[in-house]
């Protein structure tokens, strides 16, 4: 209830939310969460599913199915999208509605975990961890065989699962997607989804046979068909002729180019919007889209050096320093190894032998962080000259943020004098 005084939190909150965007309608539909009406370009794949689940729900065995395309090409959203429409229509048929089960294998990412998720879904608790997971299993299929019902399980990105564990991740799939000939009463239909192209290879043979009984096939989208994605999106997440006419064709032949990935595609999008708007202005322009992909490659490119381990970064910072001493044009495998073991005695680390360093040299040059061509030292054998390839203001706004490599921000390093 308000008194007569104004409280001055009012002020705060009353001018974020009337300050209403110019640009979007609604944010949360550009978001990956969002699951649309409708899904342009999967009718095949959607309607495939829903063929083989259907005749489950009047009491047949339904066959196990194997989806997988590149990243992007919307596996995950045509499983949610099929379940959801599937419990839709039995409620509105008045149907016994299936239990179903979506579990992401990279996020729950150990057998004991998947089965006790599955436990979970039917009712039964089991602990974090201590029983064996034969023992889980057993639990988790006398509960669900306790009566007749029908149970869809999604193992998305299933490949984690075998990639952790091969044994074990074989073992499981083996034991799920054979569970109908052990079920009395109940029945499961199990749906696999894979951006790997390459995990058929690695799944054993009866593995693979019984998972993929039914293959969906998800190809990468075209830059046509990512422009209707988007345009339906953009109807709903932006405000009317805010996009410029050529913003949505420019962002779905970028996407288009790397490999028709509509995640990628409605990020661009996204991100052009928020440029856009923190500038204040009341239209989306190509050249957002341009500084969108930067952004988004600055993102990625920031995220790689983020994750890795303590000694690459170690590495690029030799180089980084090796750089602001202006020797950009000669920085040579000796020079590194030598400004980096110095970094190293500065903070106590034990440092690698230079074989291992050249090694991770190569390593940040597929990478791209770095550039390492190999030039011949005449009968001095050849080494590599090297160059940062990454903007500066990554080192200092990732790589000396590391608690190690912040002790390390005034250590001045000194050039081997010795060299030949
Ligand atoms: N046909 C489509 N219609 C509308 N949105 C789509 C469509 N396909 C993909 N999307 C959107 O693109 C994004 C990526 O899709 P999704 O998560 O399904 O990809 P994925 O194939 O599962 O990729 P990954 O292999 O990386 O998990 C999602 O945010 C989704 O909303
Ligand atoms: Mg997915």
């Amino acid at each position: 209830m308000k008194n007569d005084k104004p409280n001055p939190l009012d002020e705060v909150f009353d001018k974020f939310l009337s300050e209403k965007s110019k640009i979007f309608k609604n944010r949360d539909v550009l978001r990956h969460s969002f699951v649309p009406d409708e899904l342009p370009h999967r009718e095949k794949q959607s309607r495939l599913i829903a063929e083989i689940l259907a005749p489950a729900l009047q009491g047949s065995i339904p066959s196990n199915i194997f989806c997988y395309g590149k990243t992007g090409t919307g596996k995950t959203i045509v499983a949610k999208y099929v379940l959801n429409y599937l419990i839709d229509k039995c409620n509105e048929m008045n149907l016994t509605i299936p239990i179903t089960e979506l579990i992401n294998c990279r996020l729950v990412d150990t057998p004991y975990r998947v089965l006790s998720n599955l436990c979970k879904s039917v009712g039964v608790t089991v602990p974090f961890t201590g029983l064996p997971t034969d023992e889980v299993y057993k639990r988790f299929q006398l509960a669900l065989d306790s009566k007749e019902q029908l149970m869809i399980i999604v193992l998305d990105e299933v490949d984690e699962l075998v990639k952790k564990d091969h044994k074990k991740g074989n073992d499981i799939l083996y034991d799920l997607t054979r569970m109908n000939y052990n079920l009395e009463y109940a029945r499961v239909s199990l749906i696999g989804i894979s951006n790997d192209l390459k995990f058929k290879q690695y799944l054993d043979p009866r593995v693979l046979s019984s998972l993929s009984e039914e293959e969906c096939v998800f190809d990468a989208y075209t830059a046509n068909e990512l422009q209707d994605i988007l345009n339906q999106r953009a109807g709903m997440g932006f405000h009317e002729k805010v996009l410029e006419a050529g913003v949505i064709p420019f962002v779905s032949a970028l996407a288009a180019q790397e490999h028709g990935d509509a995640r990628r595609a409605l990020d661009l999008l996204h991100k052009a919007g928020d440029i856009a708007e923190r500038k204040g202005q009341e239209i989306v322009t190509e050249a957002d889209v341009k500084k969108g992909q930067k952004a988004i490659e600055s993102d990625i490119v920031s995220n790689t050096v983020n994750k890795m381990p303590l000694q690459s970064k170690l590495i690029l910072y030799s180089i980084y320093k090796l750089e602001n001493l202006a020797l950009a044009d000669e920085i040579k495998t000796g020079d590194v190894y030598y400004a980096y073991s110095q970094l190293c005695k500065s903070i106590n680390i034990e440092f690698l032998t230079q074989r291992r360093v050249s090694e991770l040299i190569t390593d940040l040059d597929m990478l791209g962080i770095i550039s390492a061509s190999v030039i011949s030292k005449g009968r001095y054998g050849r080494t590599k000259k090297i160059h940062l390839q990454i903007p500066k203001k990554v080192i200092t706004n990732v790589v000396e943020k590391d608690y190690m490599i912040e002790r390390l921000k005034p250590v001045d390093i000194t050039l081997n004098k010795d060299k030949e």
